[in-house]
């Protein structure tokens, strides 16, 4: 069998992608107070879906009390179905397929903003978030539901899938780490009981849509901490849910304010690597992949399935178009 490169077509479930890139989800911070997506948006990611086969739009927030800032967009109600449907029609225009991220920041909730800030423990991020309230057994119940609602709400604005933010230190990687979760009841106090929370949210989200739409999570497979989550243990926790997803999405960091010690090109593919060896889902890199010899190799030898590009497409709308060899490359990017 010939080896894959960046122009195969690709799936998830059975969703097929035109080819191997990915435009990454990124916060465009042009929401408007009630979090409802502008025409700006639909300009935006219009512009940017003509050369990847998948957009994946920026974290939009399944409750008021889990947004990430005040101007982000969110999808906790009907009203928002409508202004995200434009923009599944802008990109389905472009022949692109399109999911969206759905998240709740538990703690690193828009404080300002919030209605109670809430996360598994009273554990501050830092000084300007503030420390939240643990959740109880009914706010649990409620955030549930919130998945659920947004599931089928997503679904009803059109979007061709859903990717679960489960990175970045937000609510779900809030559950699953022990650095964040210090519960005693039946969602902490052990890997398995850390796991729960986010078991739950998958079987809600997939029991909304049914087997045959795709859902994928976004996880952190590094903690960056000597007592935080490692590769090999996130590894055990898509394990525990590769029945009902599609897809993994593969970045770093974020629970703490820690840093990784070198952010080099590409330094998130041997996450993504450890991955792909040890599950049969779809694996998807990300990070600082941004020359077309780098990504291409990612794919030709199998280390993930697909490439998401973040940064050079907020600046460049073609920039994708230049790893495919349609463009030429600036000549920053060699
Ligand atoms: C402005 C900006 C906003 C971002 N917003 C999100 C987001 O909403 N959800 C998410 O999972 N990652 C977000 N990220 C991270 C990107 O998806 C991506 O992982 C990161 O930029 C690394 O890829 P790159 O080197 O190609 O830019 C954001 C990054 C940037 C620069």
């Amino acid at each position: 069998m010939m080896a894959p490169s960046l122009h195969s077509s690709g799936k998830i479930n059975t969703l097929t992608l035109k080819n191997r890139l990915i435009l990454a989800p990124m916060q465009q911070r042009k929401g408007t107070l009630d979090g409802h997506a502008t025409d700006y948006h639909v300009e935006h990611y219009g512009r940017r879906a003509g050369d990847v086969g998948l957009v994946i739009i920026e974290s939009t927030s399944v409750s008021p009390e889990g947004r990430l800032y005040h101007d982000d967009i969110s999808i906790y109600s009907d009203s928002h179905i409508k202004p995200l449907s434009k923009i599944v029609k802008a990109v389905h225009n472009k022949d692109a397929r399109i999911f969206i991220q759905l998240s709740h920041g538990g703690r690193k909730s828009y404080p300002q903003h919030r209605e109670r800030l809430v996360a598994p423990s009273p554990l501050a991020f830092n000084d300007d978030y503030g420390t939240p309230n643990a959740l109880n057994d009914a706010d649990i119940a409620r955030i549930l539901d919130q998945y659920r609602q947004a599931a089928i709400r997503s679904k009803e604005a059109g979007f061709d899938g859903i990717e679960l933010h489960a990175a970045h230190g937000y609510l779900l990687h809030q559950f699953l780490s022990p650095i964040t979760n210090h519960r005693i009841d039946s969602y902490g106090g052990s890997a398995n009981r850390r796991f729960h929370f986010v078991l739950q949210v998958v079987l809600a989200v997939r029991e909304a849509v049914g087997p045959d739409y795709p859902v994928q999570i976004r996880v952190s497979a590094s903690d960056y901490d000597k007592i935080g989550l490692i590769p090999l243990q996130v590894v055990n926790i898509i394990s525990g849910l590769a029945q009902l997803l599609d897809a993994v999405h593969v970045s770093s960091g974020g629970l703490t304010p820690n840093r990784p010690l070198d952010v080099h090109p590409g330094y998130q593919i041997p996450y993504a690597a450890i991955m792909k060896s040890k599950l049969s889902l779809p694996v998807i890199a990300v990070g600082g992949i941004h020359q077309p010899a780098l990504a291409e190799r990612v794919i030709s030898e199998q280390l993930a399935d697909f490439i998401a590009v973040g940064r050079p497409l907020l600046d460049d709308p073609d920039f994708a178009g230049r790893l495919l060899g349609k463009h030429p490359l600036l000549s920053t990017e060699r």
